[in-house]
């Protein structure tokens, strides 16, 4: 069968990217979708498990520094899109090896911008109906205050604020951690792909992402599953950082608006409205996690332990996403005690795959699966 369109997407076995991958592979039976990951701890093909046999969906294992072979993929499929989500993605990991994520987020992003431009470059209507799509974060952006620190209504969306200042997209980059510093070097290079050669690309900037599949290193997942299981939370710092939280399929409804109807070389922020401090999410997950497993609600507070701060911690990200609703019509879909509900429930309802993933016992899986393809 050909295809309307061939469309790489990385990262699709990770959090963010197997919604993405997801939704595009059943929203699009005429889209032929390559999910292309390397599997590293993170991607897990667990995760794609209901939709792995579709006719329009295929996994390739790669790297993406493997540049002779995302190009030769390249070429194979025909490839018009790339929706780009493979990364090294948790600050911790950043702070303790560095390098891993400037080899993965800044060279792996090269040479998929250079495999695009060399491919594209080749065929007669070269740049026609193609879009390089890199999707990145919120922390390129740097920190804000807390000059609220109390919280105020916001006239936007009814929610708390902590500050009077929000990320926009013309908010100068200031990353402060390893991760971030090399995601904003990897943004640098795909908009200098398009200010040189002309490459079509799209850049999104979005704020932390919560949901079912998210690997238990993370603060939600990681927590709700210690509270599962009465080990201790440990909350860096006094629990006063204020991230700004988006339900994980709304995020990937955003991609996919912005894929299909997103201006060349433009910038969006996504992001839900919805600020939390640290110490009051995690009281809503004792809250949840103990009324659904039918304990007292609140018996789990205890648990709740404040260690070292984080180095370098940001102390609030905000993001103003108005230009994506003002242009596209985009709006987060869920409230927040909706999301966290759903998840918390997603995550007592799959305790094998939240078993699998911290025991490691799907690496060992998967990784035989694939050896050597
Ligand atoms: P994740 O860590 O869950 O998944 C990353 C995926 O990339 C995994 O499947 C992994 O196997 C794959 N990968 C890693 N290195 C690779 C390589 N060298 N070659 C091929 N594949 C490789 O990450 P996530 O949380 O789903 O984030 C996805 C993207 O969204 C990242 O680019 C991240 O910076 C961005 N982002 C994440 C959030 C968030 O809250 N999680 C928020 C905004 C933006
Ligand atoms: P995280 O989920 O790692 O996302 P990010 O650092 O990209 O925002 O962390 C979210 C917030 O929770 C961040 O302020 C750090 C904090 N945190 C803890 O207090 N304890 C933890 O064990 C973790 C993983 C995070």
């Amino acid at each position: 069968m050909k295809f309307k369109r061939n469309i790489i997407i990385t990262g699709g076995a990770g959090f963010i990217g197997s919604h993405v991958v997801r939704l595009f592979v059943n929203k699009y039976p005429d889209y032929h979708i390559f999910n292309l990951d390397k599997l590293t701890y993170a991607g897990n093909l667990a995760n794609l498990k209901d939709i792995e046999h579709k006719p329009n969906y295929t996994f390739i294992k790669a790297d993406i520094c493997d540049f002779d072979k995302v190009l030769e993929i390249m070429r194979q499929y025909q490839v018009d899109g790339m929706i780009h989500l493979a990364a090294e993605s948790h600050v911790d990991r950043s702070i303790k090896d560095p390098f891993t994520f400037a080899r993965t987020n800044v060279m792996g992003t090269l040479s998929l911008l250079q495999a695009a431009k060399l491919y594209w470059e080749s065929l007669p209507e070269k740049y026609d109906g193609k879009l390089f799509y890199h999707i990145s974060t919120d922390e390129v952006y740097g920190a804000l205050e807390l000059t609220h620190p109390e919280g105020i209504k916001s006239e936007i969306s009814a929610h708390e604020v902590y500050g009077d200042d929000f990320f926009r997209e013309s908010t100068k980059y200031t990353p402060h951690s390893p991760y971030s510093a090399s995601k904003a070097s990897s943004d640098h290079f795909v908009r200098a792909f398009h200010d040189t050669y002309g490459l079509p690309v799209i850049v999104t900037n979005c704020s932390n992402n919560y949901g079912p599949y998210q690997f238990p290193e993370k603060l939600i997942p990681l927590f709700i599953n210690n509270i599962c299981q009465r080990k201790p939370l440990p909350v860096y710092g006094k629990g006063e950082n204020v991230r700004d939280w988006l339900y994980v399929e709304d995020h990937a409804r955003a991609i996919d608006l912005i894929f299909h109807q997103g201006k060349i070389a433009e910038t969006y922020n996504i992001g839900g409205f919805n600020e939390w401090k640290n110490i009051d999410i995690v009281k809503v997950l004792i809250r949840t996690v103990d009324r659904l497993l039918g304990r007292k609600e609140g018996e789990d507070m205890d648990l709740i332990t404040f260690v070292t701060d984080r180095a370098g911690h940001d102390l609030r990200y905000a993001i103003d996403s108005s230009k994506l609703h003002r242009e596209l019509g985009w709006k987060p879909s869920l409230q927040f005690e909706e999301g966290i509900e759903k998840t918390v429930r997603w995550y007592l309802d799959n305790q094998e795959w939240l078993n699998h993933v911290t025991s490691g016992d799907y690496l060992k899986y998967y990784q035989e699966m694939y050896q050597g393809r």
